[in-house]
């Protein structure tokens, strides 16, 4: 199964639910519909209406990030994986680079992790050198730090996804060459059959995905799908993303 993940950041209004409904209707009449998911995270504002306009339809919704403990508490602004899975969303990112930058230390990320696996979404887990991390060669200890320090093999792997976003790479156009690509990606796969007795959650790739690149991510097998920033926006960019992946 392959995965095609729009994250829409700070971006949408109610209207903007007409970029999913033609995404919706491409993806109910595409012939390839069977062999992937596509799942957008809006804002927490838009989740109930998407999620309920979404509910018996193909498109799964989800949330950017969630708070890690409580199902209520006193925190101003916070917002639990309780109060996100009631208002029907299935999935939540979590570890996002811009969060981690925001402040979110491993301890709170596996927190976080855990208590959304508890409230049945599923975790897409976001890890990423950063370009001094990767002009120091440290890209594959940083992925590593990264992943053993927050996911553990009780964790229930079936609601786990990773999705690999170098930093540099967000919304800049610059991408990885396929040989990086082809370490990292088994690389990653490697630390995380570590951890759960051989097997790997799915292994997605982010960072600048458009429909010209796309072709270049198909050619590695370990990729099992995308986390799509800026193109997601756009309902013929993300559909391009698709059909290109596919032709
Ligand atoms: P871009 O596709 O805009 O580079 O963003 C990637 C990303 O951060 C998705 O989470």
């Amino acid at each position: 199964m392959k995965y095609f993940i729009g994250n829409w950041k700070m971006f949408g209004v109610p209207n903007s639910i007409n970029i999913l409904n033609k995404i919706n209707s491409y993806y109910s009449k595409d012939k390839n519909r069977s062999k992937y998911r596509v799942i957008i995270t809006p804002p927490y504002t838009l989740i109930e209406s998407y999620a309920k306009h979404f509910k018996n339809k193909k498109i799964s919704i989800g949330s950017q990030n969630c708070y890690q403990k409580d199902y209520f508490s006193s925190n101003t602004a916070a917002i639990s994986p309780y109060m996100i899975k009631k208002v029907g969303a299935r999935y939540t990112l979590i570890g996002h680079s811009d969060n981690r930058s925001e402040g979110d230390t491993n301890e709170m990320l596996k927190a976080k992790v855990q208590f959304a696996l508890k409230n049945n979404l599923r975790v897409v887990f976001c890890i990423g050198e950063n370009k001094t991390e990767k002009r120091n060669k440290k890209t594959l200890s940083a992925l590593k730090r990264q992943i053993s320090k927050v996911l553990e093999k009780k964790f229930r792997i079936s609601n786990i996804i990773v999705a690999y976003e170098p930093i540099w790479s967000i919304g800049t156009g610059k991408i990885p060459t396929k040989i990086e690509l082809e370490n990292t990606t088994m690389h990653i796969k490697k630390v995380l059959k570590n951890i759960f007795k051989g097997k790997s959650p799915p292994v997605l790739y982010g960072g600048s995905v458009d429909g010209n690149n796309v072709e270049i991510f198909r050619e590695i097998r370990e990729i099992d799908g995308f986390l799509i920033g800026g193109a997601s926006k756009s309902s013929k960019k993300f559909i391009d993303i698709i059909k290109n992946y596919y032709r």
